[in-house]
């Protein structure tokens, strides 16, 4: 199948490694032009040499998505320099289970208005697209129950919930809003890395509820993300695409 994406162009925020950064090369190797976000230069730099190497044009940055200004800045200009922008996947998560005030405040930060403010300051490029589509990264974390109470979960069940409204309010612009939802996956370097050897029974324990008896890896979650990205799903807007091997339990309906 020709997912259509060749030429197309993207921002992707937290793309120096795990998840973000197996979307950045995916959508490199299909000929998409990016622009990628984090806060290490080093591994900035490192991430945009490699994906500068599928030939396409790459540009980087070291921006903290939890600084409203420079956040908004940095998308407007990357949307100049790209000449548009067809794909925003706003893949940052501030993570953890901190249950304090400045947990909950962290995570509204990071996650909803670091999914938020970039979709605004994304639209006005976005709207001028044959193929807008906006890809949340949200979690299983969101849609079941899943280790205890923590802010994670529910900020990850509130960007769901967002991006469907979204999709409702921006389809008739001709912009699809889609949610990608991976269960664990486990890189080098990762929180599921970290887990394995710091928490060996949560980690057994989560290992053994996923009946594909493995977590996921980036590149797959990648490649759900790329398809909801591309023309290939013009028809598709307010999914929320779960994949997790069959972690999660819940029939959708
Ligand atoms: N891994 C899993 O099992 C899993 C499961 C379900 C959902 N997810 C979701 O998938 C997404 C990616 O998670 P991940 O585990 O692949 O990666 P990760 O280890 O959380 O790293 C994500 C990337 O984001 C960057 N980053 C972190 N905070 C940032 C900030 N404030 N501003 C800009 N960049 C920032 C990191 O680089 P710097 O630290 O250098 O900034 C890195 O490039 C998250 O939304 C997560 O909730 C992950």
């Amino acid at each position: 199948m020709e997912l259509g994406l060749n030429g197309k162009k993207a921002v992707v925020t937290g793309a120096t490694r795990g998840i973000g950064r197996a979307i950045a090369e995916l959508l490199a190797s299909e000929g998409v032009d990016l622009a990628i976000c984090a806060r290490n230069q080093q591994e900035v730099d490192t991430a945009v040499s490699a994906l500068a190497e599928k030939g396409v044009k790459v540009t980087g940055s070291v921006v903290d998505v939890a600084d409203k200004a420079s956040y908004q800045q940095w998308i407007a200009k990357v949307g100049d320099e790209l000449g548009g922008i067809d794909i925003f996947v706003p893949n940052v998560s501030a993570g953890g289970g901190d249950m304090s005030d400045e947990g909950w405040v962290k995570n509204l930060n990071i996650d909803v208005l670091g999914t938020t403010r970039g979709i605004e300051a994304a639209l006005p490029f976005l709207e001028h697209s044959a193929n807008a589509s906006i890809v949340i990264i949200a979690s299983t974390a969101g849609v079941e129950t899943f280790m205890g109470p923590q802010p994670y979960n529910a900020i990850k069940g509130a960007l769901v919930i967002h991006g469907k409204q979204l999709s409702q309010s921006l389809a008739p612009q001709g912009i699809r809003v889609n949610c990608v939802s991976p269960g664990p996956v486990y890189f080098e370097g990762g929180a599921w890395q970290y887990i394995k050897e710091n928490m060996p029974e949560l980690y057994e324990g989560t290992l053994a509820q996923i009946p594909q008896g493995r977590m996921g890896s980036p590149e797959e979650i990648a490649r759900a993300v790329a398809f909801l990205a591309s023309p290939a799903a013009s028809l598709i807007t307010g999914v929320n695409l779960v994949a997790d091997g069959g972690f999660t339990k819940r029939v959708q309906l």
